[in-house]
């Protein structure tokens, strides 16, 4: 039933009509901890715009990680630290990655307008960051966040309120729910892969990717491969092997073989002897995979503590391993002897900018990168979904719910 206040899923008010309220799914304080109950579905005001600022009408949401931490309240406090900035709502309405329908426009948007069918990146920056206006990456501007996770008012929002700089045409040939899956992975992998010249994706480059089968994994396979790349696939599944080699990889290894992971022993101590021949014997798994003796010239990183002393061992001379995440921890080891004598690069990086989200959006319009779309869910499941990815038991690739469409499969037209 619907009212000019508030209007079911799925049933749309007037095009350019914006409702009071809206609904939402949201976290509070007060449960924070596992993501099923943690997010729950409530009704909230629709949020207002700044002159820069678009409000979407939501059709798909894409699911990611950083709503997983924002179910905890870990590593950080999302409301408590908006509080601290001047910020009154006492929720989080999270959600970093959406497909939808431009609904309303601020005084100064210029690049979208109202009725255009868009995706949305998940950069934010202020926009009258000095830095920003400077013309230098805004990735690096210290107002810069994370839209749906450092932000309110994401892509778990029937309306959701972005900077219309995050917009990005929705590649016309995708379905709703494959178009809200895909762009935060997408453009964190893209980044990852071709920001940090000049170690970037090369044709016959090998290119080592931990969680091969997961959001972010999957999506760099599929880059790696359109740059003509080759991937090599870290997994701890055997159903996650034929996913990889379907996406891109040249071929896939098991993590579960090898036993050598976690932090790196001291290295006068007598546990490191076994640390370097597991190293050893999985940089011998990648050169089986390869065909070769070849070394990966970038390690594509996100687990972090577990994982980062064997990326540091089997990376190429003058090669880089770069990292988004810790997923495993945060305290991380690595020898530094093989990490200057071999001249290898340790690279942070964090999301893209809108020249990155453009491009790979472009990969993905041109079909030569897919969204690995996994499994597509209700509203309602936003916080199971959360917890199977907490639980890694998630499916293979990037998971998608509805929002206001309301049918799997519409939207895609050409
Ligand atoms: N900074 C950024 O811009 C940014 C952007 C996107 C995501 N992230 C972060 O990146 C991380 C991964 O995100 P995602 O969306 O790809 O998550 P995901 O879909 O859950 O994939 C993570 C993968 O990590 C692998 N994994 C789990 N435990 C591991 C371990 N001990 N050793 C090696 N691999 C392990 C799993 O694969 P197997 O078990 O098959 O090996 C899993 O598929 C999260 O922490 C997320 O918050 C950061």
């Amino acid at each position: 039933m619907s009212s000019s206040d508030l209007y079911d899923l799925g049933d749309r008010p007037p095009l350019g009509e914006v409702p009071g309220r809206m609904h939402a799914f949201l976290v509070r304080q007060d449960r924070f901890g596992e993501p099923a109950k943690a997010w729950q579905r409530e009704v909230i005001p629709v949020p207002e715009l700044g002159p820069q600022d678009v409000l979407v009408y939501v059709m798909a949401t894409g699911i990611n990680y950083n709503n997983v931490w924002a179910a905890l309240g870990y590593p950080i406090d999302v409301i408590a630290d908006r509080q601290k900035k001047g910020e009154p709502e006492d929720f989080h309405a999270g959600g970093s990655d959406c497909s939808g329908i431009v609904w309303a426009v601020g005084d100064e948007v210029t690049n979208v307008r109202v009725g255009d069918e868009v995706v949305v990146h998940s950069g934010w920056w202020a926009p009258d960051d000095p830095w920003v206006l400077s013309g230098r990456d805004p990735m690096l501007a210290p107002s810069t966040r994370i839209w749906g996770y450092q932000t309110n008012y994401g892509s778990y929002c029937q309306f959701a309120r972005a900077q219309s700089h995050q917009c990005q045409p929705k590649p016309p040939h995708l379905s709703w729910e494959q178009a809200g899956c895909y762009l935060l992975c997408a453009s964190t992998a893209y980044r990852m892969l071709m920001g940090w010249s000049p170690n970037v994706v090369e044709a016959g480059d090998p290119v080592l990717v931990w969680g091969a089968a997961g959001g972010l994994g999957s999506m760099a396979l599929e880059i790696v491969s359109a740059l003509e790349g080759r991937a090599v696939a870290v997994v701890s599944d055997d159903a996650k092997r034929r996913f990889c080699l379907d996406h891109g990889a040249v071929g896939v290894i098991d993590r579960r073989n090898f036993d050598h992971f976690g932090r790196m022993p001291d290295t006068e101590g007598p546990d490191y002897r076994d640390f370097i021949k597991g190293a050893r014997a999985f940089g011998k798994a990648i050169w089986e995979v390869l065909g070769e003796r070849a070394s990966p010239t970038i390690v594509f990183e996100h687990p972090g503590e577990s994982t980062l002393p064997t990326s540091g061992f089997v990376c190429a001379t003058g090669g880089m391993i770069v990292i988004c995440a810790g997923t495993t921890g945060y305290n991380v080891t690595l020898d530094l002897r093989y990490h200057w004598m071999m001249q290898k690069r340790f690279q942070g990086s964090h999301l893209s900018n809108d020249e990155q989200a453009a491009a790979v959006n472009r990969l993905i319009i041109e079909k030569k990168v897919d969204p690995c779309l996994s499994a597509t869910y209700s509203f309602d499941e936003i916080g199971e979904a959360h917890q199977l990815m907490r639980e890694n038991r998630h499916p293979s690739g990037n998971m998608a719910c509805l929002v206001n469409a309301t049918t799997p499969g519409q939207g895609a037209s050409a």
